[in-house]
């Protein structure tokens, strides 16, 4: 059996109505669960707890209140790129072209690109690839708005859907992965990340990321730590995650939101801090979680570029850049790029 074949039989597909269709993997692979893994990385030294654990309901509600909050620029500057960049991007792109969105597209932005492929093509196809289930609500969501848009969701992770779209078929593809999220990773899992991108993508495809830039660290700090304490409830919000599914018994009056930029690594460094000497049984991850006052549990790093850094990487890993956009301020940054 050809490779092709196999890989779109591991993929379930549902087909809610013409204009609406989803992919999802069999569950095939074994993944570690919750509880795994909250026990290995809050056992060990270095404690730390895995950012993806942050969006549950109450926390996607919360990371939407961080992005309009006077102090969080990243959201709206992004935003603003995108608006002035209509008919520049449109240049790149024809009527072949499919949107491919790693993340759900719930946002303004997606809307704003979308807006875009509606003055070029009559019929617009869009690939949001999201690990969430959460990608059925926003898909949904926008074919309300975009009568002609026909949604090809893929439940699965960015990796595994872009491997899916590479056998899928041989259209043309502008990839965007926009909110910063690269800044995330540590600088070796952003590099690996990238250069698969490469790997699933075609001459003619496009790619379109979005990324913070270097500036005063007091913006950054604030960005990270509003004066409103929301971005401190989003942070301390996956201790309570954890103590509802896990059972364990987290006091979060225990504990502060910190954020700090390391200048040297150029990321904010957000942690969970004891401010007890202190133990927490998470009943379901089997552990007895010893801490004490001052400790710091690692929750997310959230890194920062200079332009010239950001050559160098998209070099590095097979990209070669095509354009980019920043706003006035020079604090943000919109790249489009091709395969090398
Ligand atoms: N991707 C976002 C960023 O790095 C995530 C984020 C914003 C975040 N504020 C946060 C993560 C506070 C943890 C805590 O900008």
């Amino acid at each position: 059996m050809n490779t092709a074949l196999q890989k779109s039989l591991t993929y379930k597909k549902y087909v809610i109505d013409d204009n609406l269709q989803y992919f999802k993997p069999h569950s095939t692979k074994i993944e570690k669960t919750f509880a795994d893994e909250i026990c290995s990385s809050l056992s060990g030294d270095s404690k730390h707890i895995h950012p993806k654990f942050f969006y549950d309901k109450k926390g996607s509600a919360l990371f939407d209140k961080i992005c309009i909050l006077p102090e969080y620029y990243p959201t709206r500057t992004e935003i603003k790129i995108l608006k002035n960049l209509k008919s520049e991007l449109s240049e790149y792109l024809d009527g072949s072209f499919r949107l491919v969105e790693l993340g759900s597209g719930s946002s303004m932005k997606t809307r704003l690109i979308l807006d875009i492929f509606s003055k070029i093509q009559n019929k617009i196809e869009y690939f949001p690839i999201d690990i969430s289930e959460i990608l059925t609500e926003s898909s949904e969501l926008l074919q309300k708005d975009y009568p002609n848009l026909h949604i090809t969701g893929i439940i699965d992770t960015y990796e595994g859907g872009l491997e899916f779209i590479e056998k899928y078929d041989d259209k043309k593809n502008l990839i965007i992965f926009l909110g910063s999220s690269f800044g995330n990773f540590i600088p070796n899992e952003g590099k690996n990340f990238l250069q698969k991108i490469n790997s699933t993508m075609k001459k003619e495809d496009l790619f379109l990321i979005g990324l913070d830039l270097v500036k005063d660290k007091k913006i950054l700090e604030n960005a990270y730590d509003d004066s409103q304490g929301i971005t401190a409830n989003f942070n301390l919000n996956v201790l309570s995650r954890i103590n509802d599914e896990l059972d364990a018994d987290f006091d979060l009056n225990n504990f502060e939101h910190c954020a700090k930029y390391n200048e040297k690594d150029q990321r904010v460094e957000m942690y969970l801090k004891s401010l007890v000497n202190q133990s927490v049984i998470i009943s379901k991850a089997n552990i007895s979680l010893k801490l004490k006052q001052g400790e710091l549990i690692h929750t997310e790093h959230s890194h920062k570029y200079k332009i010239s850094q950001i050559k160098d990487l998209m070099e590095k890993t097979g990209f070669e850049i095509k354009q980019n956009w920043l706003d006035v301020n020079k604090h943000y940054a919109l790249i489009l790029v091709s395969k090398k």
